[in-house]
Parts: structure tokens; sequence; C-alpha cells
């Protein structure tokens, strides 16, 4: 596996599949690796913790980072080049053009700027690597929202996959951020991943959720449409650490 710090330096020749990613590598990024070896000639991995997309300071700093841990995990999963920018390089001095993605439903309104950041460095990283195919984690459901609606919408011609959500056997979402909870925290967390599930085939899937939380507060609970799919998403506080999590209620993941 190359290790790849600058744009000019990509030489890809070949079908692409991209896997966009922040790093701190869980199973989660693995079966998203896994399914692009599956596709394509070549995986590209990308290792940026994009400072764009974090709406606090406070959460930017502590992000879990491991790039040698990281390379370990992409280089025996099969990835072929890893993608770890600076953020010199991916926002220059001067850098001023932003992609507006409009409407980013419940996620997007707790946290303003968040989907800008984000739908901005996969354009960037998607005409910097022009994949055939990106992959994305069904647990960031209204990210995979935004990034279809702005392939469809800048006619990007990228395919966009969605691999579902993994989980730790007790049932937490796989995600960077649990390595930030505390013992007692992680425990408070089940209640989120539990509320979800037995709120799926409710008559209000929203207020059973909400009513099995369990004292976790939600910055929001709601329904939103992943292809076709409908989805029972909600974002939790436990500590200091904010969580997100959802469940299909309706229909497959396209
Ligand atoms: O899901 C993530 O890790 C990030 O939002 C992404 C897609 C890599 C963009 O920075």
């Amino acid at each position: 596996m190359k290790v790849v710090r600058t744009i000019g330096e990509l030489e890809l020749d070949g079908e692409v599949g991209l896997v966009p990613t922040m790093g701190a590598f869980h199973a989660g990024h693995v079966s998203l690796f896994e399914a692009a070896r599956a596709e394509n000639d070549i995986v590209v991995a990308s290792l940026f913790v994009n400072p764009a997309q974090f709406d606090e300071e406070s959460d930017l700093a502590r992000y879990p980072r491991d790039e040698g841990r990281d390379a370990e995990i992409a280089a025996a999963t099969g990835v072929d080049v890893l993608f770890a920018p600076s953020a010199d390089e991916m926002y220059p001095a001067g850098f001023s053009t932003w992609v507006d993605p409009g409407s980013t439903g419940s996620e997007g309104s707790a946290r303003p700027g968040h989907f800008r950041g984000v739908a901005t460095v996969c354009l960037k990283l998607f005409n910097i690597v022009r994949p055939s195919r990106a992959y994305f984690g069904q647990k960031d459901a209204q990210q995979v929202a935004v990034v279809r609606r702005m392939v469809l919408d800048l006619d990007l011609g990228v395919r966009v996959r969605v691999l579902p959500t993994v989980r730790d056997e007790d049932g937490l979402a796989l995600s960077s951020r649990n390595v930030l909870l505390s013992p007692s925290e992680r425990e408070r967390a089940l209640g989120l991943p539990r509320a979800l599930a037995g709120a799926v085939g409710a008559d209000d899937p929203v207020a059973a959720a909400r009513a099995a939380l369990n004292g976790l507060e939600p910055d929001y609970v709601d329904v939103l449409d992943l292809g076709g799919a409908r989805v029972l998403a909600a974002a939790v506080r436990v500590g200091s650490v904010r969580l997100i999590d959802n469940v299909i209620v309706k229909g497959a993941l396209p």
C-alpha cells in the first residue's frame, strides 16, 4: 500500500473505488474497504480529519488520530492507496469556494455548517481521485443523503454505495468517537440503539424511540428518506460525546 500526501503524487490507472474517511479505523471502515476491494481495480482510502466539517473546536481537537494503526489496517484489508493530505493541501491559502448542500434535515440543523464542510470535501475528493464508486456507512444516514443529492445535482457520475452499520456485540454502532466514552457512559450510550431497535414496527416510531431513550437527551429523533428506505435516526449526547445512530423502519438500502 502506498501512502500519498499530495494531490500531484496521485497516479491512478483503472477503475477506482474511494472510501472517504477521517481515520481511527474500526470494523465499519473495514467493511467499506472490503466492499470497495470486491468491486474495483484500485481501492483508495482517504484519511483526512476535515476541519471544515467540525462545528465545535473541542470536537476537532480531541478527534481520535492514529495514522500508523490506520495504515496497518488499510494495508491488511487490501487498500492500494492511503491518501492522507495535510489541511494546507486540501485548503490552501485563498481557498474560498464551498458547496452549499441546501436542506440537510435534523442532523444538519443540529450541526450548522457541518454538511457544507462534508459536501465540499467530498466533492474535492471525488475530483482528486475520480472514483467510479464511493463507499459510505449507513450510520451517517444524512451524510449519505447529502452526498447522493450532490452527486445527482452536480452530475458527478459517482456511484454511491452504502454499507450497513457495523455494531459491537451489545448493539452500539461502531464510531471513531466511541473511544471517548468512559465505561459508564458507554453503558448509558446503549440506550440509543435499544430505543431505536425497539421502535421499529411502532405506529409512531419517533414517539416510541423518544419514550424509550431512558433519560438520554436527544438532539433530535426523526424519520428520513434514504433512497428506497425510511430510516429512524437520532442523535444524543452522552457526557461530552455526541452519538448518532439509525435503523431502517421501511424498505431496504438501495
Ligand atoms: O464520514 C466521515 O468520516 C466524513 O464525514 C467524510 C465522509 C470522510 C468527509 O470528511
